[in-house]
């Protein structure tokens, strides 16, 4: 057995060495070329359970190790692909398998969720959105990846680029918030982060765009809950971000859980074969969510595990996770010719290409030392630590309660998460740790030293009522300057398969509030979730309030860094506040409706009992100094075909503190053949100025960005009235209108 696989590999080798048309060519086709070899051969090397074998994906434990039977597998080539599986040794030791002893020889790919840190743990994906700095993203990615690398992954499902506009839905914690423009920032600089220029790189992985798609619109935000959504709002809403996975190179797609307007999306053509593989030209591979190809049987669609291979693998679904129905089924499938092996062969190309683009084939092994050398280093805690920092959003400071004095006497600081080591990891905590977590009362007292500067009091669990320390919560503000109350949820409230029907405080928390508040000291609310939460009562009670996530593992230095002022308030919502779960859906981006919501008039569209106004919009986050924006002026108010846009606006620093702003700029176009949104983010610029500084902004719209999906699905720039809001949010904003000019 061993003998006729190295020979069939030495025959493989020597074709690949031998091939004449690559001389001369430039080094990156002649590359290309020589994969391209390489897959034909092999490809033509396999017999159809080797096929296959490179078509399943199966799961580990959860702590890393394999599973017993994946040895056998792999060593007959009936597995290409795990996830959790993990660590250098144990990786090293399947490979061994792999490469010396299956008949072809062809590497495993390892997989993992490293979602935001495999060891050091950054803040969760919308928290790091709201730094609106999409290079701090790249950054903590490329950690990720040099952590995941060393413990032998090549392979990680990231990033998630779901647009959400549903806070019930727990998955929101994971994605960029609403917007397709901010999404797709930081779905590029993810990729990038992780894959780098050349995923062979021994510090990079491939990454991962999931989950394609629409698995953000589950109605009720429900998981896992069912989707129709019009292919025009596919085409504006939730594809952006999955575009410019593709255009940054991303080298994989993750098929969604949700039946996507009568077809699940892993069984799904016109997403998948249609628009992924034909318009987009994308030449990766598209893994099914877990057990998502099974799963199409639950759904209605396939009648049987049969049926579900076949309709998985010919709506374009390459790799199967978990379930088996391809490598039980295809066969039949193929003899009958339900299937062709030209459908085979394709998927089985593409991820035998994706392989041989990560090195695998050249570099298998990983480096046993580098798990005692590359996880958990001094400079990554301190990119955390800016990450965390940054994503803190300050959303109200009534009376300069922040920041906090260096020369205050003392803090209470009070809540069921103050000292908290499992919820800043968030829901997805690859191999993150809880006992190098910073929790907030670590990190204040780090910046007050002394005894009691910090009063420590639990106050009430997150959830039910089963411990009761108000009194003492209360005495400690008593005797504090100020008190800082951390409420929220825990990591397990978000996150897959945590969705909340309510998105307030849960358990006795309001009641610790309250009575805190009632103390009349000076009160910090700082909120730990993985979603907006729908807190009115809370934040119209309470002077400071501060959103703060899940900050990952230097979680209390940065927002400690924040409350102290060592750092300016960075942070912009990545998504709307509702104030109550009833205006669900809503966000900044909507129509404007026939009847825009007008308190003089009862026929308009809003509610009788609450306002349509959201508790905090998209964009928002103060700082701790008083901006101004002044003078929007558009260079060309007459714009013929093809010209870019020139716009440029003065802000000012007007309050007594150097600090940040970021100047958002919205457009909106009048009237088209398809309504359009009432605005839309088109560019930001962050700014840091001194006390009473100005400073000019000037932005360039290109031409093609003033377009839109018409009726016919085409990309069109109509001519017409448009205008350019320039905001320190998205509700309000100085607007000044330009004309797109007819083509002549
Ligand atoms: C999730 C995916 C994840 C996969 C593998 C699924 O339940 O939906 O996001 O990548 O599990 O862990």
């Amino acid at each position: 057995m061993r003998g006729r696989g190295f020979r069939v590999r030495h025959v493989l080798l020597a074709l690949v060495a031998g091939l004449s048309f690559t001389a001369g060519a430039a080094p990156d086709a002649r590359a290309k070329a020589r994969t391209q070899a390489r897959v034909e051969a092999l490809l033509s090397a396999m017999t159809l359970e080797e096929k296959l074998g490179q078509l399943q994906q199966l799961d580990g434990f959860s702590e890393g190790h394999p599973r017993a039977e994946h040895a056998t597998m792999i060593r007959q080539g009936r597995l290409g692909s795990t996830l959790n599986v993990r660590g250098a040794k144990t990786t090293n030791e399947l490979q061994r398998i792999a490469m010396e002893q299956s008949r072809l020889g062809i590497p495993v790919l390892f997989a993992f969720d490293v979602i935001h840190g495999y060891r050091t743990i950054f803040p969760v994906p919308l928290a790091e959105t709201a730094t609106w700095d999409p290079t701090i993203a790249e950054r903590a990615a490329h950690v990720a990846a040099i952590e995941s690398t060393a413990v032998g992954l090549k392979w990680t499902f990231a990033p998630m680029v779901d647009i959400a506009r549903d806070p019930r839905w727990g998955r929101i914690v994971e994605g960029s918030g609403e917007d397709p423009y901010l999404g797709s920032l930081f779905a590029r600089a993810r990729v990038k982060g992780f894959q780098g220029d050349d995923m062979a790189a021994p510090d990079r992985v491939m990454a991962c765009a999931k989950h394609w798609v629409g698995y953000g619109a589950g109605e009720g935000g429900r998981d896992y809950n069912t989707t129709e959504i019009s292919e025009h709002a596919l085409r504006e809403v939730y594809f952006p971000p999955f575009k410019a996975a593709v255009e940054a190179g991303v080298g994989t797609f993750m098929s969604a859980f949700n039946d996507l307007n009568g077809v699940p999306a892993t069984a799904n053509p016109f997403t998948l074969r249609r628009i992924l593989k034909e318009q987009w030209n994308f030449d990766g591979f598209v893994v099914s969510d877990y057990e998502s190809v099974k799963e199409t049987i639950a759904h209605g669609l396939a009648a049987d595990a049969k049926d579900a291979a076949r309709y998985s693998l010919l709506a374009g679904l390459d790799m199967e996770m978990v379930s088996r129905t391809y490598a039980e089924h295809l066969p039949a499938l193929l003899d009958e010719g339900e299937v062709a092996m030209t459908a085979v062969d394709d998927a089985v190309r593409r991820i035998l290409t994706k392989k041989a683009e990560l090195g695998l084939f050249e570099r298998p092994y990983t480096d046993e030392s580098r798990e005692a050398r590359d996880l958990d280093r001094p400079e990554y805690h301190r990119l955390a630590r800016e990450a965390a920092g940054k994503s803190v959003v300050l959303l109200k400071n009534e009376r300069d309660v922040l920041p906090l004095r260096k020369s205050l006497g003392s803090v209470a600081l009070i809540g069921p998460l103050a000292n908290d080591k499992q919820a800043p990891l968030g829901s997805w905590l690859g191999d993150g740790r809880s006992e190098p977590v910073v929790t907030v009362l670590e990190g204040l007292r780090a910046k007050l030293p002394g005894a009691n500067r910090v009063r420590f009091v639990k106050g009430v669990e997150v959830e039910g009522s089963g411990l009761d320390q108000i009194e003492q919560a209360v005495e400690a503000a008593k005797a504090s300057d100020v008190a800082v109350l951390v409420l929220g949820e825990r990591s397990d409230m978000s996150g897959e398969a945590a969705s909340r029907s309510r998105i307030d405080l849960p358990g006795r928390q309001q009641d610790l509030l309250r009575a805190v508040l009632a103390t009349g000291k000076p009160v910090v609310l700082v909120l730990m979730s993985g979603r907006p939460l729908a807190l009115e009562w809370e934040v119209a009670n309470t002077p400071a309030v501060v959103q703060a996530w899940f900050g990952g593992t230097q979680a209390g230095h940065g927002l400690a860094d924040v409350l102290m002022g060592d750092l300016e308030p960075h942070g912009k919502l990545p998504v709307t506040f509702p104030r109550a779960v009833g205006q669900i859906p809503i966000y900044y981006n909507h129509k404007n409706t026939g009847r825009p919501p007008d308190p003089n008039n009862k026929y308009s569209s809003k509610y009788i009992d609450l306002s349509s106004d959201p508790l905090f919009p998209f964009g928002y986050g103060l700082t701790y100094s008083k901006f101004e924006l002044a003078d929007l002026k558009i260079e060309n108010t007459e714009i013929r075909a093809g010209e870019p846009v020139r716009a440029s606006v003065k802000i000012t620093n007007s309050g007594i503190r150097r600090a940040t702003e970021v100047v958002q700029l919205y457009l909106r176009d009048h009237a088209a053949s398809v309504t359009r949104p009432v605005k839309e983010l088109k560019a930001y610029r962050r700014v840091y100025l001194e006390p009473g500084e100005t400073k000019l902004v000037t932005f360039e719209l290109a031409y093609t960005e003033l377009g839109f999906h018409d009726r016919d699905m085409r990309y069109v720039v109509e001519p017409g009235m448009f205008s350019l809001i320039a905001g320190l949010h998205s509700a309000t904003g100085l607007e000044s209108t330009f004309r797109l000019l007819k083509a002549r």
